[in-house]
């Protein structure tokens, strides 16, 4: 069997854990890091994240191929964009002024798009963002299962954007597949797939009128 894709998460808050969770169910080996010592979460890490490795992030950054960000937007600025050049990057943040406060480069823009401007040694790709942490861990299902929902994956790199559909599909969801991160934005706060979690038709309805116009 073909070896999958080293995954570094980036964020061990209320998202992080759970794509990471997600990620080592379907076979990926997983890292996770905070912005601080990896001592500090190892322990909730084994109880919570059994099989994850909790890494500096320079050192989970270093060693994958895939880096997720689930970090507060506002601290992505942190981050430096030199460690994740060559890397496939998803980008799992979204802005949200009332806890990151107002960010002028974000105002009234793809969040993605900006953070893909800061990061061009990198291939950005938009997904895991819409749906709750609660409800990405309970909805997800294996493929086939005829409750199974869709999940959002856009980016300008179509191998990039192929290998996050397939993280996609073997975490438990359909990946319906947008063709830039422009047409990302209908996955963003105030999109039509926002905080909602739906079948494959009902997902391509009601995103490709809204990407059609953004494209
Ligand atoms: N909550 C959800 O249901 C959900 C669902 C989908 C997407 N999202 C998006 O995912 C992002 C994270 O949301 P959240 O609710 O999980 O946030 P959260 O609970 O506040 O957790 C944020 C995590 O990021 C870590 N972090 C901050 N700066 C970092 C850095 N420079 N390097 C590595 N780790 C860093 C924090 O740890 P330290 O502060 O200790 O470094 C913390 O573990 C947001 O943009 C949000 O919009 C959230």
């Amino acid at each position: 069997m073909r070896e999958l894709s080293r995954l570094a998460v980036l964020g061990a808050g209320h998202v992080g854990p759970v794509i990471a969770r997600l990620a080592i169910k379907a076979g990926y080996p997983v890292a996770i890091a905070t912005s601080g010592d990896p001592e500090d979460i190892a322990l909730i890490t084994e109880l919570i994240i059994p099989g994850a490795q909790p890494r500096w992030a320079s050192d989970a950054m270093a060693d994958a191929d895939i880096v997720v960000l689930a970090i507060p937007l506002h601290r992505f600025g942190d981050i430096d964009p030199a460690l994740l050049d060559g890397k496939l990057v998803v980008d799992a943040m979204n802005y949200w002024p009332a806890s990151d406060g107002v960010l002028e480069p974000f105002e009234g823009r793809g969040s993605s798009e900006v953070v893909a401007r800061r990061l061009p040694g990198s291939a950005v790709v938009k997904a895991l963002n819409h749906i709750g942490y609660h409800e990405l861990e309970d909805r997800a299902r294996p493929a086939g299962a005829p409750d199974r929902r869709a999940a959002g994956v856009a980016g300008d790199d179509p191998a990039a954007v192929a290998m996050i559909a397939d993280l996609v599909d073997r975490t438990g969801y359909d990946p319906v597949r947008l063709e830039s991160l422009r047409a990302g934005r209908v996955l963003q706060p105030g999109g039509p797939v926002f905080g909602v979690v739906l079948t494959q038709p009902e997902f391509e309805r009601a995103v490709r009128q809204d990407a059609r116009s953004l494209r």
